[in-house]
């Protein structure tokens, strides 16, 4: 069984030990950080907070991606090595115009979630699978990655300065890590300096309370990615370059674009910002990670609980006709995606130039939805070691 991190009790890594030392109002800090584990890191955090603590919002009432909370981290490459880390008040961050991220697009980000169990701890869900995947994006476009220890150190360092915000079950806080290119140049070269920068979010649904099943415009002229490319990358450019087909979907009443394949628009790849799962009768499909798709770490959590529970599962390539082909012979049909946002969607109608599908089961998502909420929150067991406490 693969153990990737720690649950509170369990045997592995200990908690990051945070020493702490310094005046609480506005003054500068020292934050001393370490990793136990197999490797002992040193990681240095100094701590300027804000003066001005801002009101929190309505628990009730968050939206997605709407407040942040007090601080931010920051932490700077110049070229040789990673200077030490800071808090500060949110919104400290520059971003110059003459920078590679504004100019070239040299930006590369992470969104993961950290859960309030009910007994009051908060735990970071697959903090190692997001630090790795930060690590691949950043080698694509030839950035200096972000050590996995000091990923996960600044991750839990903001993570225990703004511990107040957390709004507790059924919302989280959705961490975003992103990283740079900050070097003052124009000009298309690899940047000389970057930026590394956490900032957190406190949550509530991503659809909204209630969601219904989505309704999907299958896209075949404008594509988000193909193999080649970098839509394996989370960076800000392929979302840039997926607005206009998704605003066209909206337009036409459709919630999210269904991605198709980039040469023969016709192969199922992504649901909007999630990966997408297909149950015809018994079997699930969902598309290989073939370089035009994101590797989603819920994806592979639903791969993981779907094939312990004995579901015929398989990574396939599966086109729009077979799916309407199923449909039209009486198959039963069920489509969801997947993402660290919105953890499982129904997706209950694709509709295309030309054709439309309906998907009226729900039976699997729900389990995985329910399953994958319950290990979050502690109400399941954490067989796999997904969450690591903060
Ligand atoms: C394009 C895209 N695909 C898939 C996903 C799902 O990935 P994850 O489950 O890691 O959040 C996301 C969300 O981040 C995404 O933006």
């Amino acid at each position: 069984m693969r153990r990737e991190s720690t649950n509170a009790g369990a045997p592995g890594p200990k908690p990051v030990d945070v020493g702490h030392t310094g005046a609480r109002d506005g003054g500068m800090d020292s934050l001393s950080v370490a990793t136990a584990g197999p490797k002992e890191v040193g990681f240095q955090v100094k701590v300027e907070r804000t003066r001005a603590p801002r009101p929190k919002p309505d628990s009730t009432d968050l939206g997605f991606g709407r407040y942040f909370t007090d601080h931010e981290l920051e932490a700077t490459h110049d070229g040789r090595a990673w200077s030490s880390a800071r808090i500060c008040p949110f919104g400290s961050t520059k971003s110059d115009v003459a920078s590679g991220a504004v100019q070239y697009g040299l930006s590369v980000f992470e969104g993961l979630k950290v859960f309030k169990g009910a007994d009051g701890v908060l735990r970071l869900f697959r903090a190692d699978a997001h630090a790795r995947r930060f690590a691949k994006s950043a080698e694509a476009f030839c950035m200096p990655p972000v050590p996995q220890e000091m990923f996960t150190a600044a991750v839990r360092a903001l993570t225990r300065e703004d511990a107040s915000w957390h709004p507790g079950d059924p919302g989280s806080i959705y961490v975003r890590p992103t990283l740079f290119g900050s070097e003052e140049f124009l000009g298309v070269r690899p940047s000389h300096a970057h930026t590394f920068s956490v900032i957190l979010s406190p949550v509530g649904s991503y659809f909204g309370a209630g969601a219904r099943p989505l309704r999907l415009w299958a896209e075949k002229e404008y594509v988000r990615a193909c193999v080649g490319g970098v839509g394996w990358v989370k960076t800000g450019g392929n979302y840039a370059a997926s607005l206009r087909a998704a605003e066209r979907a909206r337009s036409r009443g459709f919630d999210q674009v269904l991605w198709l394949d980039a040469v023969h628009h016709e192969h199922v790849e992504e649901a909007g910002t999630m990966n997408v799962f297909v149950r015809v009768g018994d079997r699930v499909t969902t598309p290989p990670l073939g370089g035009s798709i994101l590797a989603g770490i819920t994806r592979d959590s639903s791969l993981t609980l779907l094939r312990e529970w004995g579901i015929d599962v398989e990574e396939h390539a599966l086109s729009l006709t077979e799916i309407t082909e199923a449909a039209k012979a009486g198959k039963e049909l069920e489509i969801w995606g997947t993402g660290t946002a919105a953890v499982v969607s129904s997706i209950g109608e694709v509709a295309w130039d030309g054709g439309s599908v309906k998907a009226e089961s729900t039976t699997i998502a729900t389990r995985l939805k329910n399953a994958i909420t319950g290990i979050q929150t502690g109400r399941e067991e954490d067989k796999y070691g997904w969450l690591s406490p903060v």
